[in-house]
């Protein structure tokens, strides 16, 4: 009898690292304007639904044993659930958001001012940038994401900011127009913790990146979990890691399966109403890193 091909894989052991997110309650939540193929007005939006689809993913992160703080949500900024592009924070401090759309704009002062008010050193941006949409840590390195929002010279001045190398890639299908629709950082800092120099492995959706960029991915990231574009397009890298829970959207059946073949624990959550505004779980969450 031959033994079962899954039998010779040894599926690494993973850990759970505390997490400590800010969310924005989506109470204003609509959509009335359109920054992103996926928002259209004329299509009715429910904002209760919103909400209670929201606080599904809120009471699961406390549920993980993860930190949550809240900032108050701003009437007439419908976009201002999607935190992670309120800032890019690493040790404390938190760098800044210079959102491309006027419709947003005025969220980035809420932001500063929550950072300041929380203990973070803030650091005001020159250039055009939508926080951890764009910009993601991946052990000691930032993948930075242009091409739709974030600008490239943003990418130089992350670097500054927090003084790390930064890898430029550039999104080019505009269904996935920041980086955390495209790729997502499945394990915090995997490396040091086993002694080696620090790394991460992501997953990512190839077609979402040019050529150039899939090069580059594919040189740093061999093990990355290739998710398709059947996935891809229902949001499912849009989601949020802690190592070994991995909070996904329920539409995203394959890439459930191959997270759970590489020993991660993938959680669902729907956020379908938020999807309206082109958004999903990871949108909704940006870390907080430092500080406290
Ligand atoms: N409607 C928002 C926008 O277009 C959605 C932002 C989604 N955020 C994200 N991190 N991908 O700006």
């Amino acid at each position: 009898m031959s033994t079962p091909e899954t039998a010779t894989v040894t599926v690494p052991a993973r850990t759970a690292h505390h997490r400590r997110y800010l969310m924005c309650r989506p109470e204003h939540f609509t959509v009335n304007y359109s920054i992103n193929p996926w928002m259209e007005p004329a299509n009715p939006t429910d904002t209760a639904k919103a909400l209670a689809q929201w606080q599904k993913l809120y009471d699961l992160y406390l549920e993980l044993g993860h930190e949550v703080e809240l900032i108050d949500p701003l009437d007439g900024y419908p976009d201002m659930v999607y935190t992670a592009n309120g800032g890019f924070v690493i040790d404390g401090r938190a760098y800044v958001p210079e959102f491309r759309f006027v419709e947003r704009q005025g969220e980035a002062p809420a932001f500063a001012d929550w950072f300041r008010a929380n203990g973070f050193d803030t650091v005001m941006p020159e250039e055009v940038n939508e926080g951890e949409g764009d910009f993601l840590l991946a052990g000691d390195v930032i993948l930075a994401g242009t091409g739709f929002r974030s600008t490239g010279d943003s990418h130089r001045e992350v670097g500054e900011v927090f003084g790390r190398e930064v890898v430029s890639l550039t999104l080019v299908d505009p269904r996935f127009y920041h980086l955390d629709t495209a790729l997502a950082v499945l394990d915090p800092v995997v490396g040091v913790e086993n002694g080696g120099p620090a790394a991460a492995n992501i997953a990512y959706l190839p077609h979402a990146f040019d050529e150039a960029s899939q090069r580059i991915l594919a040189e740093r990231f061999p093990d990355a979990i290739l998710v398709s574009d059947e996935d891809g397009a229902v949001f499912g890298l849009n989601s949020a890691s802690d190592g070994y829970n991995v909070i996904i959207s329920p539409r995203a059946k394959g890439f459930e399966k191959q997270l759970r073949e590489r020993g991660y624990n993938p959680i669902t959550v729907d956020l379908s109403e938020l999807l309206l505004g082109g958004g999903g779980i990871k949108c909704c969450t940006l870390e907080l890193r430092g500080a406290k």
